[in-house]
């Protein structure tokens, strides 16, 4: 029997907050020490995060977080901060490194400071030995499972065309212009086209398997009128056969418990609310296109981070995750 992880959060009332309450409530091995908030302190959880009736007592807490993170027993922090908040918690607290830090923010995902990128499925070993890790991006994770058996193959020979679309809950919780309903509903648009903070990492990961990797990574992200879910299609030069690249993704999966490859289309609606990634492969006139699709906050965020917690601790790495997508 393990012994109960004791887990604080920091940033517990936005989305990716609440997704990760969720999922470590229910978790077999989490004791949650403490939720931090500075919008929300002293008021229950379950108030903001309302699903959570009946569910925790918990108080979100607005202590002085040097005397928090300084309480004994604690095994695991997750940040769930908005931009450029992680990086601040980080340079004022001096964390002790019995205590591993999961960031769900973009501040450490170029690996400075000793945080190694948290994607098990590029790196499961390095995450295993971390103590800081940061959890990638929701757009990223859903691209780069579509990518990695090429990259390590030395199968991306050219240029890679990227369009996917996201959920509303993608942009966090504070209502903005692209985020109201009126806007929102019955409309799709693109953003940040060519230019997405998330190709970064991206090619990190990608030149991480093939060195010699230097082609463009030409990504269209578009803004979707439901609000969970990522889709992205990806299709790049493929000069091989159907089922031998469906043998390539395959072979490299084998293990990773969270990605599948599909032999039919597949769509949002089997992965939302599940930590699965689901691919699938078309070959049309020389061009490979991958679709895959994850829930943002599940496998792009929260449920990840979980999945990295667990391969710290030594757990199963599905363990808590084991959960039943809506389907219809
Ligand atoms: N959303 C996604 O799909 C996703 C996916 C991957 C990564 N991420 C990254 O994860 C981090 C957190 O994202 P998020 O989507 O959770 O952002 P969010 O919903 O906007 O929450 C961010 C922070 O806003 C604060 N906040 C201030 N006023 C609030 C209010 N009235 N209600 C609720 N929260 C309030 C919360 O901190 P306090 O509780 O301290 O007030 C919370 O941590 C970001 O760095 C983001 O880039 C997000």
């Amino acid at each position: 029997m393990t012994d109960q992880l004791n887990i604080g959060i920091i940033g517990g009332a936005g989305y990716t907050g609440g997704e990760l309450l969720r999922i470590l409530l229910n978790h077999p091995f989490v004791n949650v020490q403490f939720v931090h908030s500075k919008s929300h302190a002293g008021k229950p959880v379950w108030a903001t995060h309302t699903d959570l009736l009946g569910d925790t007592d918990l108080l979100f807490t607005g202590d002085d977080l040097a005397m928090l993170v300084a309480q004994d027993g604690l095994d695991a922090l997750f940040l769930c901060s908005g931009h450029g908040a992680s990086a601040t918690f980080m340079a004022e607290h001096d964390i002790s490194d019995d205590i591993i830090v999961i960031d769900l923010s973009a501040d450490f995902r170029d690996e400075h400071d000793d945080f190694v990128y948290g994607l098990p499925e590029l790196q499961r070993e390095r995450i295993q030995e971390a103590t800081r890790i940061a959890n990638p991006g929701c757009f990223a994770t859903s691209i780069q499972l579509a990518l990695l058996p090429l990259a390590k193959a030395g199968r991306l020979t050219d240029a890679v065309q990227v369009s996917a679309i996201t959920g509303s809950t993608g942009a966090g919780q504070a209502l903005a212009p692209t985020t109201h309903f009126t806007w929102r509903n019955n409309n799709v648009s693109i953003y940040k086209a060519f230019s997405h903070q998330h190709l970064a990492e991206i090619r990190q990961s990608l030149t991480q398997l093939d060195p010699d990797f230097s082609h463009a990574i030409n990504f269209v992200p578009y803004r979707g009128d439901f609000t969970r879910g990522i889709m992205a299609n990806v299709y790049t030069p493929y000069a091989g056969t159907l089922d031998e690249a469906k043998e390539l993704y395959r072979a490299y999966y084998a293990g990773h418990p969270f990605t599948h490859l599909s032999d039919s289309p597949v769509d949002v609606k089997q992965v939302v609310n599940t930590n699965k990634c689901f691919l699938h492969l078309e070959l049309h006139d020389g061009q490979l296109l991958i679709t895959s699709v994850i829930d943002n906050l599940t496998k792009g965020a929260s449920g990840h981070a979980v999945q990295n917690m667990n391969l710290v601790f030594g757990l199963p790495e599905d363990t808590g995750l084991k959960l039943k997508s809506v389907a219809f």
